[in-house]
């Protein structure tokens, strides 16, 4: 059950003016072949504790091994929106921070990572994480210190977040969940089970698909989510700064390994960018530290300074994922 995290107001309010450190991006919005589906429509926002004004917050999962890896903090609760689709279709999916808008940050610019897209059949099971999409990175930094082009940093944020994937071919009719995953890697040089202030850090986002049509194509197996990663994955422990920095420690490589299976052959090998018609609903949400005293939250930090980080709130909660589909309760009229 949840435990309300009351007793920490005053500890919030305390802390309110000292400045974020951790990135709060997460999944606002899905297009369907250019056309927006209404914003957090469908997606299984993190710490979601209801429509605006309520607000959302998200901070990274760091540990490898806690259910929230797989949809995030509350990643189990169903939205009352499911998403249809087809076999081909082209989604967008559009990450912010703060606001759904054009002069949103999306991402902190430091926050270079790879971005990854997987498939599920709803609920997921052993095995049922299909890879899709992917990009890491894919050009390599020259000035000293340059950590180079990656997706998160260098594409989606500067599509002002804009994340491209298409349903597979053929795809058999049902219901999925979309996991994609932005993982930001500027202290990955450092392991989470060692360091616990620092490490990669990951934030899924799980939406909910119903995929329609007379599709015959079932997902091969995949990959669990808690266990797909391991602290000492190559991509998951990782420099950024290595290709340039002649101090950087192992693993110290230039290349760059994305975490997890390859991508499954049945899915498009090449996402194409999708022309985006108007925004659909709300584009601003109330910070999450306006309400984080009336929420569920499984840990949130703010930080007096990067040195001595204060962890302000916590609560726990017990994630029940189902093992067979149900319908998700319609939002009241
Ligand atoms: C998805 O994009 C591809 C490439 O632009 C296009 O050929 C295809 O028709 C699109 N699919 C749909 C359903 O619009
Ligand atoms: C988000 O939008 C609201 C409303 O326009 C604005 O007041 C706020 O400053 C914006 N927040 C950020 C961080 O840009």
């Amino acid at each position: 059950m949840f435990v309300k995290a009351r007793t920490l107001v005053a500890a919030l309010a305390a802390a309110s003016n000292l400045s974020l450190v951790q990135g709060h991006l997460y999944v606002w919005g899905v297009y369907v072949n250019g056309v927006d589906q209404g914003t957090f429509n469908g997606i299984r926002t993190p710490a979601y504790n209801g429509p605006p004004p309520r607000g959302y917050a998200n901070s990274p999962v760091k540990d490898l091994d806690s259910i929230d890896m797989r949809c995030n903090v509350l990643g189990d609760k169903q939205v009352p929106q499911t998403i249809k689709v087809a076999p081909g279709d082209n989604i967008t999916l559009d990450w912010h921070h703060n606001n759904r808008t054009k002069a949103d940050d999306v991402i902190d610019f430091s926050h270079h990572g790879p971005a990854l897209v997987y498939l599920t059949p709803d609920p997921p099971t052993e095995n049922s994480f299909v890879k899709i999409w992917e990009k890491g990175l894919y050009e390599y930094g020259s000035a000293p210190f340059a950590p180079g082009k990656w997706a998160t940093t260098s594409d989606i944020k500067a599509k002002n977040g804009i994340m491209n994937f298409r349903i597979p071919a053929g795809l058999k009719a049902g219901f999925y969940l979309v996991r994609a995953e932005m993982i930001a890697l500027h202290e990955a040089d450092a392991r989470f089970d060692l360091n616990p202030r620092r490490g990669a850090q990951f934030y899924p986002a799980c939406i909910q698909l119903h995929v329609a049509g007379d599709g015959q194509v079932e997902l091969p197996s995949g990959v669990s989510f808690p266990g797909a990663y391991k602290y000492s994955d190559p991509g998951v422990h990782y420099d950024i700064y290595c290709s340039t920095n002649s101090l950087a420690t192992a693993p110290c490589t230039t290349t760059y390994q994305i975490p997890g299976p390859t991508v499954w052959s049945g899915a498009w090998p090449e996402t194409t960018e999708v022309a985006l018609g108007p925004v659909s609903g709300e584009v601003t949400a109330p910070r999450w530290s306006s309400w984080i005293s009336n929420s569920v939250v499984t840990s949130a930090t703010f930080v007096g300074t990067p040195a001595a980080p204060v962890i302000i709130a916590t609560s726990t909660y017990s994630a029940s994922w189902s093992q067979k589909y149900s319908a998700p309760t319609p939002t009241a009229a």
